[in-house]
């Protein structure tokens, strides 16, 4: 069989190439400036376009087509369906094809992504928010239960007919959501459970892993390949199965939001991706979980990714210490924060690194100092501030510049966000435009820019956009 449809493609036309005539302009690289054209070199040779025999991403017949069918049968979905554009392109096209005149409202259960903002408002959609449940112990954000979003539908109008209901699982920080539960809850109002997956592509590869989420149910299930596969920035898909949903209406949709010149790299990348899953990813998967038993005091939580490392931080100041361990041991952290560092090891992990890891973790912990609780009270009461009231996101786009003013500290309190403001990394909203900015949230955004991070959204000095 062929593994990998797309790279043989395109490795076959950039061997029989003798001279392009033709779009990229860096023609395989023989253009391309010395500054970048030394770092990329035979990469260049493949980063080709829709030549003949190579297929196209929008209306895909060939390699695209077989390849994305090898990924579908790995995780045994109906349909998967490339993005060069990130998970935020999928999520925003699983969003965007469930609403229509007639289903416009989406709940959105727990942490989201600001991807979900995006899609909701490109669709117009009514956008319901329901608090996540915070974490005192691990200081992170989970999924609410599916009995209690069971509760709140019930209590909810007859008259909805919802869209489709949207969970993050696993979340930024790894915990893994009860995705089975919340199929059935979406299944019993007719609609399609959206699974944001971006951060559990991997899911499922072993028995020790948390299953993923096509096994368990849901009917959208997109992952960023690039967050926990071995491939390049940028290349995510998404998959389909069950009726809730047209596959061809989200197959528009993401067309849609996708660039008519994809990058043939980031396909390829993909390609060898979905090779990598089937072929190997399993052997790689438990010799990284041998080496990370030496780990186990930090990740010993069950609903969790066991492949990722959440270390509460809790203050200012063991947030910085942690900063600088890493550093100076040349470990470079997916983020740290007052909240927490996360860590995202490589497959390829070796002993001595683990080791090595270990010891500045337990340094870190025995020097690091105690928790503020004023952060943690601060922390806690964003995550659980989140207004359950409806967002019609059509009242918001596009945003009206001429009635934003800046606030800044204490002076916004009260007054009505006229932007999304993210703290990023994690990228989750902690406000949307029309959202009431809160006490909790000048005082976490205090915080996170002493310790440098200004969230997206506001400007230093703690200002906030509010609505004149
Ligand atoms: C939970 C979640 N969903 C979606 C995305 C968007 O993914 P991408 O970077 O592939 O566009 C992210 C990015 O960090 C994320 O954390």
């Amino acid at each position: 069989m062929d593994e990998t449809p797309i790279l043989r493609q395109l490795l076959g036309a950039a061997q029989a190439e003798r001279l392009s005539m033709h779009v990229p302009g860096h023609h395989s690289g023989r253009d391309m400036p010395a500054l970048l054209g030394q770092w990329l070199q035979s990469a260049l040779r493949i980063d080709l376009t829709e030549l003949p025999g190579l297929d196209n991403l929008h209306d895909a017949t060939g390699s695209i087509l077989a390849s994305q069918k090898l990924a579908a049968s790995h995780y045994g979905s109906q349909g998967c369906y490339y993005s060069v554009n990130g998970s935020t392109a999928c999520v925003m096209a699983a969003i965007f094809a469930s609403v229509d005149e007639r289903h416009r409202d989406v709940v959105v259960a727990g942490p989201f992504h600001w991807s979900v903002w995006r899609g909701a408002q490109l669709a117009r959609a009514k956008l319901w928010r329901l608090a996540p449940v915070w974490d005192e112990n691990r200081l992170e954000m989970l999924v609410p239960p599916p009995e209690a979003i069971a509760n709140w539908l019930a209590d909810q109008a007859q008259s909805h007919s919802w869209a489709a209901i949207v969970v993050t699982s696993p979340t930024y920080t790894g915990r893994v959501a009860d995705i089975d539960a919340y199929a059935r809850l979406a299944h019993e109002y007719n609609c399609p459970l959206i699974v944001d997956e971006a951060h559990g592509a991997h899911l499922g590869l072993v028995t020790d892993l948390p299953p993923h989420s096509v096994q368990q149910g849901a009917d959208i299930v997109i992952h960023s390949a690039h967050k926990t596969l071995p491939a390049l920035t940028q290349t995510a898909w998404v998959h389909h199965q069950g009726s809730l949903l047209s596959a061809e209406r989200l197959k528009s949709a993401l067309s849609f939001l996708q660039t008519t010149s994809p990058s043939y790299l980031l396909l390829a990348s993909l390609d060898v991706a979905q090779a990598w899953l089937r072929c190997e990813a399993a052997g790689d998967v438990l010799q990284l979980q041998q080496h990370l038993s030496m780990l186990d005091r930090w990740r010993n939580v069950s609903d969790a990714d066991p492949l990722r490392i959440w270390i509460p931080t809790g203050s200012t100041k063991r947030a910085q210490l942690l900063t600088e361990a890493l550093e100076k041991e040349n470990i470079f952290a997916e983020y740290v924060n007052v909240a927490g560092g996360l860590l995202i090891p490589p497959y390829h992990l070796s002993q001595r690194d683990t080791v090595r890891l270990e010891a500045l973790l337990v340094r870190w912990q025995l020097e690091s100092g105690d928790l503020d609780p004023k952060l943690l009270a601060i922390l806690q009461a964003v995550a659980e501030c989140t207004p359950q009231k409806c967002l019609d996101t059509a009242d918001h786009f596009p945003p009206q510049e001429t009635c934003v003013v800046w606030q800044s500290g204490h002076s916004a309190v009260g007054r009505i966000s006229a932007a999304c403001v993210i703290p990023y990394p994690p990228g989750m909203p902690i406000l949307l435009p029309g959202d009431e900015i809160r006490r909790e949230h000048v005082e976490l955004v205090a915080y996170l820019e002493a310790s440098g991070a200004i969230p997206v959204g506001c400007k230093p000095g703690c200002q906030f956009p509010v609505l004149s």
